[in-house]
């Protein structure tokens, strides 16, 4: 383990189908290598998203080469932002804390949807120069919708309505200095899970999120970009899974166990066969309705 003190850092984003409750069951199956040296040379997550288990093994391990992909372009720019422009991104995101919280419940509602409005009109236009912007725009909106959810419409505009929070902290300055710390070596690269083959060897340690296969047909959270991560994409996958494990790569994976609504149906038992399966327990969102919580299982896949 490094005799430096590591940062603790965590998640700057509240993303659907974080992992931040499960990592605790999590840990037990990180690969042996990482919990008995606290280091390997490459840590790869292709599916960022919130990044829930990144900070944490940021926290705790040391990897020489970190290399995180997202195929949202806006949250891909958040974490390029912190990393290369974080004076410029907490000053900005400081301003719209004060100006928020200096007003009255309706007044916020406005603020709100001014915002979105501002933040839709940056991401559709084709100006580059307002990456800052758009980050800052990204957290705040992120830290005052309904439920921290990130959703668009069909013509790609962010749609979410307001989240009635009381003192919702909108620039955690501190945490965000430290997440630019974790990414200081870290290659963010916006584009498909695929990718990852690019540089994935034997010496590296490869967890896959992806968008949760639905619960049920009314479950839409996996839209979280225009393109629905359907069955065939699960499949895609799992090739991948299967290049990374003929590399030699250590490979985790998680989703929703399928057996939750139908206990017949044996879709990543039949799919991740040749590799170990345990279930993980979990509360969670089961529909789009965020009162119904549940007792669900998770399924994690690991090829070691
Ligand atoms: C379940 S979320 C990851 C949650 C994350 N592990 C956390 O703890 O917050 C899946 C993420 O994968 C991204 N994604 C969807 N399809 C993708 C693809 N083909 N390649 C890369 N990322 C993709 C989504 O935009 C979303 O942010």
């Amino acid at each position: 383990m490094s005799v430096i003190e590591k940062i603790q850092v965590k998640p700057f984003l509240k993303w659907a189908g974080g992992k931040g409750q499960l990592i605790s069951q999590m840990r037990a199956y990180f690969p042996g290598q990482l919990l008995n040296t606290g280091r390997m040379k490459s840590y790869f997550e292709p599916f960022l998203g919130g990044g829930a288990v990144f900070f944490r093994l940021a926290s705790e391990f040391d990897f020489e080469n970190i290399y995180l992909y997202e195929i949202n372009p806006e949250v891909a720019n958040c974490y390029r932002t912190i990393r290369n422009r974080i004076n410029k991104l907490v000053g900005d995101l400081a301003e719209l804390e004060s100006e928020y919280l200096s007003k009255t419940e309706k007044k916020r509602e406005a603020f709100y949807y001014a915002r979105r409005t501002e933040y839709n009109e940056l991401i559709l236009s084709k100006v580059v120069n307002n990456c800052v912007r758009k980050a800052s725009l990204l957290v705040f909106l992120n830290k005052t919708c309904f439920n921290g959810l990130y959703r668009v419409n069909s013509k790609g505009e962010f749609n979410v309505p307001f989240g009635r929070y009381k003192n919702p902290t909108i620039c955690d300055e501190e945490n965000l200095y430290a997440v630019k710390e974790v990414l200081k070596n870290a290659e963010i690269i916006n584009g498909d899970f695929s990718l990852c083959l690019r540089y994935a060897d034997s010496q590296s340690f490869v967890y896959f999120d992806p968008p949760y296969r639905p619960l049920s047909k009314t479950a839409s959270f996996t839209n979280y970009c225009q393109a629905v991560f359907s069955d065939s994409e699960q499949r895609r996958l799992k090739d991948v899974f299967d290049k990374l494990d003929k590399k030699g790569a250590l490979v985790m994976l998680s989703n929703s166990d399928p057996k939750n609504l139908d206990p017949k149906d044996n879709f990543f038992d039949d799919l991740y066969k040749k590799y170990k399966i345990v279930r993980l327990n979990a509360t969670r969102m089961i529909n789009c309705n965020a009162d119904k919580r549940g007792e669900i299982k998770e399924i994690l896949v690991r090829n070691y």
